[in-house]
């Protein structure tokens, strides 16, 4: 595993950092940090982080042209090193980076994946453990849509050991929750005030790399290139996807409420309006 970053000594000081915690944590990873790409060469997975975070009362969409011309830079490095690669998104505003990372790698869609969902997903589900006082593991949840303020958290296809949230949570308490989940990113950014969530967006790619690197054909929703898929084409946009050796492997339909639709579209308007801004 190799880290990269800018910032000389940082990638380094972090990489050792991790490589020492290997024995307590019984795995034989060989970790290096570089300012260099070419310490990168031949990955099979590429994680992209890079970009500026954002304020407290910043939304993800203030970063738009500072981290399209980063996304740009960095893109066209890792691209030369790792041709044969796929490439984990993670930088903001989330669905225009993934897009223009999409467009600048030449890569085909299934190598070009934009991690979002499983972050808002896990976002939603901590709330409703906390909500009903349940284990975490027995919470499903479901967040579609841009990783904006218009996510589509689909408390229909949230359960609890299977039993759909809807009997279990009151709606106005529901959407209260679906609220605190839009503002996830931001409640964090606010107590930090430099810098933004770190843990649980490393766990959420960390569960999309496994999936592909193991191929274990997991369904996770991600933000994917949509070619006609939900009645959208040419955007990113956060849907089921299944993950494995090839990336992202299949999107899954399924059926929306003309309500969730609407949503899902207006999300989509959303990340439109950004990449054409940037032009991708
Ligand atoms: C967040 C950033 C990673 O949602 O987008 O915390």
């Amino acid at each position: 595993m190799v880290l990269v970053d800018v910032v000389e000594g940082v990638p380094q000081g972090k990489a050792l950092d991790l490589l020492e915690a290997m024995p307590i944590e019984k795995r034989d990873v060989a970790i290096a940090g570089s300012n260099d790409y070419a310490a990168t060469a031949n990955s099979d997975i590429v994680v992209i982080t890079a970009g500026i975070p954002r304020k407290p009362g910043m939304s993800r969409d203030d970063l738009l042209h500072t981290n399209y011309k980063i996304m740009s830079d960095v893109v066209q490095k890792v691209v030369a090193q790792s041709p044969e690669s796929i490439l984990i998104i993670v930088s903001n505003p989330l669905d225009a980076m993934a897009q223009a990372a999409f467009r600048q790698s030449g890569f085909n869609r299934e190598r070009v994946i934009g991690m979002a969902g499983v972050l808002d997903s896990a976002r939603f589900r901590s709330f409703i453990a906390a909500e009903l006082n349940v284990s975490v593991e027995n919470v499903t949840a479901f967040v579609l849509g841009g990783h904006g303020d218009t996510m589509v958290p689909l408390a229909r296809y949230s359960a609890v050991a299977g039993i759909p949230i809807t009997e279990l949570i009151s709606p106005d308490r529901l959407e209260q929750l679906v609220q605190r989940t839009r503002d996830g990113g931001a409640e964090i950014v606010k107590y930090l005030k430099t810098g933004s969530a770190y843990y649980a967006p490393s766990s959420a790619v960390t569960e999309m790399a496994e999936a592909i690197l193991k191929d274990k054909k997991k369904i996770l929703p991600c933000a994917a290139y949509l070619e006609g898929e939900y009645g959208i084409s040419g955007y990113y946009i956060g849907v089921p996807c299944k993950l494995g050796a090839a990336g992202l492997e299949q999107i899954i339909e399924i059926k929306l409420t003309p309500e969730e639709d609407a949503v899902l579209k207006k999300s989509a308007a959303a990340v439109k309006e950004l990449c054409a801004v940037i032009g991708v």
